[in-house]
Parts: C-alpha cells; sequence; structure tokens
C-alpha cells in the first residue's frame, strides 16, 4: 500500500503517455496522493484533464502560471515528495534531465527534488540505443537515479525492440519496492566499516591502500536515512560522515579489529565494507628511516583477520563481507562466504576503472549464503549501498529485532 505516500508524476510527450493514466489510478487505488506535472509535449498526447480528474488535483503545466496559491509551485510541489516518477520519460527529456536542463514544470521538479527520483522511459528502440540516450541514462544512474524499463517489444513505430514504457503494474511495483525502502531498518542497529588502514612503518610513514571510503560511507548514509542507528568504524579518509551515525576513527587493522569487536555484539548487522591490510610491518621504526640504503628489505607479519574472529564470534547477526577480486569474482566470493560464514558476500572487480575503490561508481555482484547471485549494473555507490541494504534488510526480516 502506498497510503499516505506523495508522489509527483511527470508525463512526456511519448505515444505512451495514455498509459500514465491508468498507471495514475493504480497508485491512487493504493493510497497514494498522486500531483501530475505534463510537459507541454504531453499535453498534445493527452488532455491535461484526464490526469486532473484522475488525480482530483490540479495537473502543473505552466511554470509561470499565477494559481498555485502565492507559492513558487515547482519548489513547493518538490518539497513535500517522497518520489517523482516520470512516466513515460522520452529521449528529450531524459537528455535535460541528464545536462540540468530546467525550461519548463518536469525538468524544474527534477531539479528541486530531494526524494528520490524513478524514470521510466519509453521511445522507438533507436532514439534508446542511440550513444546520446545511452551516455543520459549512465550518467543519471550515476548520480543516483533508478529506472523502470523500458522493455523490448512491438513499438508504436511498427519496430521490434527495446523502448517499450513498463507495464503500469511493474512501474507501480518499482514504486513500493523504492518507497518501502525508507523506514525498513528503522530499530536496528547496523556496525559499518569504511576505509583503508594505514600500518605505521616509521614515524612519518605508513603501507596502506587505494580505499577511498565511500562505499563504506555511503552504505552509512543508505542505511541511517532507512531508519537504522549506525556505527560507522573507519580507516583515514576525508569523507564526512552521515548526520546521526556514530563514527569511529581507526588507523590501524588492529584498532579497527578491537573497534569492532567491541561494537559488533549489539549489532543486528554487521557490514565490512573497510579494506584492512592483511600484513604490518613487523617493526615500527623509532626514528624516520634513513635513505641511502642499497636495499631496503621490510618484514611483514599477519594482522589480525576481523571477519573471522566475527564469525566465530557473532551468533544472531547478519555478516556481510566484500571481496575486492580482480579474477574469477563469484568462485572467490563463494569461498569466502564458506570461509568464513558469511550471509553475504559483495564481490567488487577492483580491476576495472569505473568500479573499485576510488570511483563515484561500483559493479557488484552480490552472493548470498542462499546461493542466490545477483549481478548488478554500474551504479552509483550510493545506489549499490541501498541494494546491499535490501539484501540486509530482507535478511534481518527473518530474525527478531536485538532488544
Ligand atoms: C506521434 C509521436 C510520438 C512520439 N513518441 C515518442 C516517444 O515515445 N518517446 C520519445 O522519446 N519521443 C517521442 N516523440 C517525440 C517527442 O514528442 C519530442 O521529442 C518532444 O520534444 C518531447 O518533449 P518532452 O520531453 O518535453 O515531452 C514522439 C513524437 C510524436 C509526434
Amino acid at each position: 500500500m502506498l497510503t499516505g505516500k506523495r508522489i509527483l508524476l511527470g508525463v512526456t510527450g511519448s505515444i505512451a503517455a495514455y498509459k500514465a493514466a491508468e498507471l495514475l489510478r493504480e497508485l491512487t487505488r493504493r493510497g497514494a496522493e498522486v500531483t501530475c506535472a505534463m510537459t507541454e509535449s504531453a499535453s498534445r498526447f493527452v488532455a491535461p484533464l484526464t490526469f486532473q480528474s484522475l488525480s482530483r488535483r490540479p495537473v502543473l503545466t505552466d511554470l509561470y502560471a499565477q494559481d498555485y496559491e502565492g507559492q513558487i509551485a515547482h519548489i513547493a510541489a518538490a518539497g513535500g515528495a517522497d518520489l517523482f516518477v516520470v512516466a513515460p520519460a522520452t529521449a528529450h527529456t531524459l537528455a535535460k534531465f541528464a545536462h540540468g536542463l530546467a525550461d519548463d514544470f518536469v525538468t524544474n521538479l527534477f531539479l528541486a527534488a530531494t526524494c528520490p527520483v524513478l524514470l521510466a522511459p519509453a521511445m522507438d528502440a533507436e532514439m534508446w540505443r542511440h550513444p546520446a540516450t545511452q551516455a543520459n541514462v549512465a550518467t543519471l544512474r550515476q548520480r543516483g537515479v533508478q529506472f523502470v524499463g523500458p522493455a523490448s517489444g512491438e513499438l508504436a513505430s511498427g519496430l521490434t525492440g527495446p523502448g517499450r514504457l513498463a507495464e503500469p503494474v511493474e512501474i507501480v511495483g518499482a514504486v513500493e519496492a523504492l518507497l518501502a525502502r525508507t523506514r525498513d531498518l528503522a530499530g536496528r542497529t547496523l556496525l559499518v566499516t569504511a576505509g583503508p588502514t594505514y600500518e605505521p612503518l616509521d614515524p612519518v610513514r605508513f603501507v596502506g591502500n587505494r580505499s577511498s571510503g565511500r562505499m563504506g560511507f555511503a552504505l552509512a548514509e543508505a542505511a541511517a536515512a532507512r531508519g537504522a542507528r549506525v556505527i560507522l568504524v573507519t580507516g583515514p579518509t576525508h569523507l564526512a560522515p552521515p548526520a546521526g551515525a556514530e563514527c569511529i576513527r581507526v588507523e590501524t587493522t588492529h584498532e579497527m579489529y578491537e573497534a569492532v569487536l567491541a561494537r559488533a555484539a549489539g549489532a543486528d548487522a554487521v557490514i565490512k565494507a573497510a579494506a584492512p591490510a592483511d600484513y604490518r610491518p613487523a617493526r615500527v621504526a623509532p626514528s624516520k628511516i634513513k635513505k641511502g640504503r642499497e636495499v631496503l628489505t621490510l618484514e611483514l607479519t599477519p594482522t589480525p583477520d576481523i571477519l573471522a574472529e566475527l564469525s566465530r564470534r557473532q551468533g544472531a547477526s547478519v555478516l556481510v563481507g566484500f571481496a575486492a577480486e580482480t579474477e574469477e569474482l563469484v568462485a572467490n566470493a563463494r569461498e569466502k562466504l564458506r570461509k568464513k560464514n558469511l550471509d553475504l558476500v559483495v564481490a567488487n572487480d577492483v580491476g576495472a576503472k569505473d568500479a573499485g575503490f576510488s570511483a563515484e561508481t561500483n559493479r557488484v555482484t552480490l552472493v548470498g549464503a542462499d546461493g542466490e547471485v545477483e549481478t548488478l549494473p554500474l551504479l552509483s555507490k550510493r545506489e549499490v549501498a541501498h541494494r546491499i541494504l535490501d539484501r540486509v534488510a530482507r535478511l534481518l526480516a527473518a530474525r527478531p529485532a536485538r532488544p
């Protein structure tokens, strides 16, 4: 049900605009309060009166109209919304969204809205396949915008291929899934680790790695947004922790081990997104190591294995590990899952340029202890975080909350 949810429905100039009326009916039938906005082209396909009658609200069509109760309508409408859905979304509007153009109601709402955005594209197959459209979709995905469809099938042009608007029931399903995320972790405590560790060599040098901490911070932020109490244990990063999260900053793997084990018993789920060093220098030189030697040999010694210790101690908590791999992604993830007794492994190909450590985006495969393997497309780290939390929420739903 969508009772009390405020949804903005943007309709743009596609032949499929008439299907938006059915979508609107489905959304209102489920209890949502829907406000429609239409582009000028959309009004050429279906009259705004149809949407006004079905939603029982004025339809936002003219950015400069004076009759929105003295408010700046696009700011007011965007501010109160739980979700902004654009269905159908034309190639033209996708391009405007991707480039930040704002010359009508729908595009102004897109820039002003802070709620999640769901787009349901509809267009001819060649328009969908065009590199410009594909680049715009990729840009929007990377910024966290969600997509449903397009489906493949017979198109209005008579051609067959990708570009059909997703069926209204499918769009409603995506709406419900997105809105269900909002508070589904309320009452749960999540412990998230992030970032690299620095293992000192001497008073000024350390052995570290390229982890930026972005994935762990995105997880902490997404979990907090979904109502969880979040404990973030992080190695050195320049990132600001999300508001409301308890942030414990550590430097070495040993410090991370201590901080995590001290807090894990009270957590419903532990997500180990950090990249702690597996080895540290066996000896830390008391003063700066001088240059001038022909060869300098470092002796390294293993650091404590945080995940292994956690899985040994943990009973009820959901345990999620990351596997940064450069080859054999799924096989290595399965091995880690089994060896460390985890519920879920997030395997990412750190060899790829657009995924892994420093990138804003990530391409991961989720490998569950239940055997489910889910390969996600290239997504923003924020969206990857939500997909991981969707799985964690499902696992938690099967377990009672901690007292
Ligand atoms: C009969 C007809 C059907 C169209 N169907 C689509 C469509 O399904 N998808 C699309 O991207 N553009 C379609 N167009 C083109 C758009 O209407 C056009 O690009 C317009 O500028 C979109 O404006 P808007 O995005 O502001 O609504 C169609 C045009 C016509 C005349």
